[in-house]
Parts: structure tokens; sequence; C-alpha cells
């Protein structure tokens, strides 16, 4: 099977976990964060996404797990198709068909592989041949977050400082098997309510109003550089302790927000108080938890204690079941789904 014929493409990516977390933009237009951002791009979920552009087509579709999506879902596709057919200098329509093995918009961050697979699609089909550095750019403007999912393993977003976006992209920082050990235990909360309110919005509301936000702003530089120095001398301890900080941060930024937000439930919660009391039993930190906006919790260990936390975590009145995740590859070029 081809990967690709003229006009039609097919692009697959994986949804990505901030461990430092992109919260808040200085230029909407561009989506040009106020922070850089650290993620690990997560093995065996994935968005799947087919374009083809079809001449005599009036207008785009969007099929989303094989269902016709309207509506501002629909209307974002059209405005990042615009952007396409604006660099490539096409005009024809085209049918979206895209699918996630896993459930959308309940914090295991679809809109990142989403957005993501849409760019290495669309860009294809429409016959540009663009750099990863560049798809990063591009899936920024569908979703943040999504610039990160273009790499796998370990990534940083850079924030930047030019106006004009140039110097504001994704990184891969480490590879998938930079740190075979490190895992991701993933407590799927029961009943996860779905985001009212998409993350780019939200977070604009925590940067008029929450009085901690300038404070965050200040912590995060050094934060991300002792991040970055944890992962890359695998210090599992020291990981752990500061990805926990840094959801605290988040999270307290989000509840001061006005109104406030809260995506957590209370089983989230009773997970994160399971991390901890798992931590001071162990006298230091074995595990690390972290969420986005939504209500599972992402907890990273070492594989010597997955089992245990599996267990722990999966015991927790309100956690359905747990997904042992690991870091994963980047966004990849996929033969077209038949009768495409
Ligand atoms: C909390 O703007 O990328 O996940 O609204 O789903 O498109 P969508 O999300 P996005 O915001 C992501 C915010 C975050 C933190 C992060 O992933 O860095």
């Amino acid at each position: 099977m081809s990967v690709g014929s003229p006009g039609a493409a097919a692009y697959e990516c994986s949804p990505n976990i901030a461990l430092i977390k992109y919260w808040g933009v200085r230029d909407p237009r561009r989506t040009l964060p106020w922070n850089s951002s650290v993620s690990v791009t997560l093995d065996r979920l994935r968005s799947r996404t087919a374009v083809r552009f079809e001449g005599g087509r009036s207008e785009d579709e969007f099929r989303l797990d094989g269902a016709a999506v309207g509506g501002r879902p629909l209307d974002d596709v059209i405005e990042f198709l615009d952007r396409v057919r604006g660099a490539a200098g096409i005009r024809e329509r085209a049918v979206v068909d895209s699918s996630n093995n896993f459930q959308t918009a309940s914090g295991l961050a679809s809109s990142a592989s989403g957005f993501a697979a849409l760019a290495g699609a669309a860009t294809r089909a429409a016959g540009l041949n663009w750099s990863d550095r560049r798809l990063s750019q591009l899936a920024r403007l569908g979703s943040g977050s999504a610039c990160r999912s273009i790499y796998g393993g370990f990534v940083e977003w850079r924030r930047g400082t030019r106006s004009d976006g140039s110097d504001c992209y994704a990184r891969p920082v480490f590879g998938e098997d930079h740190w075979p050990e490190l895992v991701d235990v993933v407590a799927i909360v029961k009943g996860a309510p779905t985001k009212p309110v998409r993350s780019a919005a939200a977070m604009q509301s925590s940067v008029a109003t929450s009085p901690g936000y300038a404070h965050r702003q200040k912590e995060l530089p050094g934060r991300v550089r002792k991040l970055l120095r944890a992962l890359r001398d695998r210090d599992a301890p020291r990981l752990f302790d500061l990805v926990m900080e840094e959801c605290d941060s988040f999270r307290d930024v989000c509840e001061t927000t006005d109104p406030p937000l809260d995506y957590l439930t209370a089983t989230s919660r009773s997970v994160l108080a399971a991390v901890r009391a798992e931590n001071e039993r162990a006298g230091r930190a074995v595990a690390g938890y972290t969420h986005d906006a939504g209500a599972h919790v992402h907890v990273f260990t070492l594989t010597k204690s997955a089992a245990r936390l599996r267990r722990r975590l999966g015991s927790i009145e309100g956690v359905d079941r747990t997904l042992l995740l690991r870091p994963g590859p980047g966004g990849r070029a996929i033969p077209l789904p038949r009768g495409r």
C-alpha cells in the first residue's frame, strides 16, 4: 500500500503528558506561550488522521471515529486546513477522517495528538514536505500542546522571544529509549467529566485573574532547567518531586482562577493522596503524579514499583482501571486507510 497519493495522506501521532505545563499565551493569534513546557509522548495511544483534498467538493468534512462532526471542532479543522491551503496555494476542500484509540476530551490529550496528526496528514496531502520543526509550528496553531506530539520521547516546547513566533517550536530532548525503566501508570477515573471549555480559553482566565500566575512564571525557567537535568541524569526521586511540585503549582493557579477551574474529581484527589502516602512510606519519592485539564491522573514511577502502584491505585474507589504507558514514538506517515 502506498503511504500517500497525490491529494491524500495519512499520519499518526500519540498524545503527550506535560511534566511542565503550558498554561497561558502571550499572543493568542499565534499561540505563543508565556512559558516553555516539557512533555513525554506516550506509547499505545494514538490518533490517526487521513486527509483527502478533492476537486469539486464545496465544503470541508470532518469525521471523528466514523461520525460526522460539526460546530466548533469542525470550524477549528477548517481554519487549520485554510492555513495549509494558503501555504500550498491550493483551494480544494477536504475530507478529514480521524480516529483515536482512546476516549477524547477527558484529559488524555486527544487535541494534541489530533492536531499533530492533522498537521502531518494535511501538509503531505497538500504536497508540502515540511520538516518536523515546521510541522510543530503549524500543529501549535490548532492546539498548543499538539506541537510537542510531533516528536517522540521527551520534548521541550520553547517559548521563544520573537513576536513573529519563528523561534517558538518543539524540539526533541531525549529519545523514547532514553530511560527504559520510567513508566506512566494512568489512573482512569470513572465518570471523568468532559471539559466544558477548551484549555486555550480557560488558561487565559488564569492569566487574567489568578493571583499566583505571575509568581508561577518566575519559578518556571528554573524548574524547567532542573527537570531537564533530572531527566538527563535519570534521577527518579528528583524527577518525581519536580513533577509533583509543578502539578501542584498548575492546580493552584487553576483553583485560584476566577471563576475557579477544578478539573479533578474526589477520586482524582484520592489518587494524589495515595501517591503521597506511598512516597512517605518509602521515605523518598518513588512515584510522581501529574494531571492536565482533566480528571485522570498520570503517575510516573520505575518499572520495579509499577505493579505495586497499579494494585494500590486500582483499589481506590472510583478508579475504573489503570494503564501502563511508556515514552512513545513521534509522528509518522501511515498508509491511507482502505477505501479512502
Ligand atoms: C493543561 O491548548 O494544548 O494540557 O484546549 O485541548 O487544545 P486544548 O489544549 P491546549 O492546552 C493544554 C494545557 C495542558 C498543559 C499542557 O499540555 O502543557
